[in-house]
């Protein structure tokens, strides 16, 4: 086989269109959070018909601020999964609270719904203060579901069992932006749902987040959380009156700036098309995988309709031991794939911080993630370089078997 040109892991969908408007920015008077990032929060609102959008620098600092929103902090514990990024994770650890780990489904990566729920019957007894660990003492708060590669987490299953034990959720929509769930697009909730636009997103600003909810009283807090707690936002003060302001209490400082919001404008009008266009990837990985025993291709509920931001593989239990092997091949030929997620719970800040070495497992989560690799999806991938990259692993496949 012909090796082919470098086929990286993810490129953004970034044109002309989005270079003129951030050089008019650039050309402007005003760089940071103003009137761009108003228009970005706009289209977001509209599009998802939500109450309230807020911006901010990161999908981590979306997720922090929708956890102090919720009053997280030390005492309190936070269910989710061990497969996502370690930021999951470490959102509640810095807001002082104790994480719980639960398994995922085995076909779609996302937490489990029915585990969730027979952790809190073994685990946690309802008291008049919350649902309050048997072993810690302390109180179980809320869950965050994490929407694995663009397909939402069951959320009507996780939602009903929020509402039984008196708990918050938290999306991690970092993947999930264009996906829809039920009919209803992710993002059009009551729950606090948090989006990134890290570089290799559906939809990228470079780096920066955003906070979307129907539950339009917490709009304030949120903005506040994300500007120092800051009584007026920078341009209010530019603009109105005094420079004077109060901080009501300790935020973050995670404001969008208008640079990165200009590219977010245009990258909104295009969301749809980004998303047609990994699903036509998709498909084409589909076909050519439809008779390799060896791989799993992903597997999508038929309520769900993914916004396709990984193309995860399983590769068969048989050849579990030569996963890596799989990857070096495919590096050799210029192609480069990823792995998604390395379990939270591998990780040595988690076994060393948490103190848990060798007292978690996971099986769904170790097994999914002892066979997985994350292929190349992108809008702009090729067809023949995605039959390229299935005939590079039918290759390994029969050198392994
Ligand atoms: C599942 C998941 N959650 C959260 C994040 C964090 O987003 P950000 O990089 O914008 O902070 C990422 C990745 O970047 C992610 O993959």
């Amino acid at each position: 086989m012909m090796k082919q040109k470098e086929i990286p892991f993810s490129i953004p969908f970034i044109n002309e269109r989005e270079i003129k408007e951030v050089v008019k920015v650039l050309r402007g008077k005003w760089i940071t959070t103003g009137s761009e990032v108003k228009r970005f929060e706009e289209s977001v609102r509209e599009y998802l018909d939500v109450s309230t959008a807020v911006a901010v620098s990161s999908g981590t600092a979306a997720m922090e601020i929708a956890l102090a929103v919720n009053g997280v902090g030390p005492g309190d514990e936070v269910l989710t999964t061990s497969y996502t990024f370690a930021s999951t994770v470490i959102v509640i650890l810095h807001r002082g609270a104790d994480v719980v780990l639960v398994d995922v489904e085995d076909r779609t990566f996302n937490i489990d719904a029915e585990k969730i729920e027979r952790e809190i019957k073994e685990n946690y007894e309802m008291t008049g203060s919350g649902l309050i660990s048997r072993k810690s003492k302390k109180r179980l708060k809320g869950i965050i579901a994490v929407h694995f590669g663009g397909q939402s987490a069951d959320m009507k299953l996780i939602n009903g069992i929020a509402e039984k034990y008196n708990l918050f959720v938290v999306e991690d929509a970092a993947h999930a932006i264009g996906s829809v769930h039920h009919g209803i697009k992710t993002g059009k909730s009551r729950n606090f749902v948090c989006f990134s636009f890290y570089s290799n997103k559906n939809l990228t600003t470079g780096e920066g987040g955003m906070i979307v909810t129907d539950k339009n009283e917490n709009e304030q807090k949120l903005r506040m959380y994300s500007l120092h707690g800051i009584s007026k936002s920078a341009i209010e003060r530019y603009k109105n009156g005094l420079p004077f302001y109060d901080i009501v209490f300790p935020g973050y400082k995670a404001n969008l700036t208008d640079i990165q919001a200009a590219l977010g404008v245009i990258q909104m009008e295009k969301l749809e098309r980004i998303t047609e266009l990994r699903n036509r990837v998709a498909n084409w990985y589909n076909h050519y995988f439809k008779d390799v025993e060896e791989i799993s291709t992903p597997f999508i509920k038929e309520y769900n309709s993914s916004a396709r931001h990984l193309y995860p593989i399983l590769i068969s239990p048989s050849l579990r031991q030569r996963r890596d092997d799989f990857i070096v091949d495919m590096r050799s030929k210029n192609i480069y794939p990823s792995v998604h997620f390395i379990p939270v719970h591998f990780h040595s800040f988690y076994k060393n911080f948490v103190n848990l070495d060798g007292k978690i497992h996971l099986p769904v989560t170790e097994d999914l993630f002892s066979r997985e690799i994350s292929l190349p999806i992108f809008p702009g991938i090729k067809k023949s370089e995605v039959k390229y990259i299935v005939d590079v692993i039918k290759d390994s496949i029969v050198r392994f078997r």
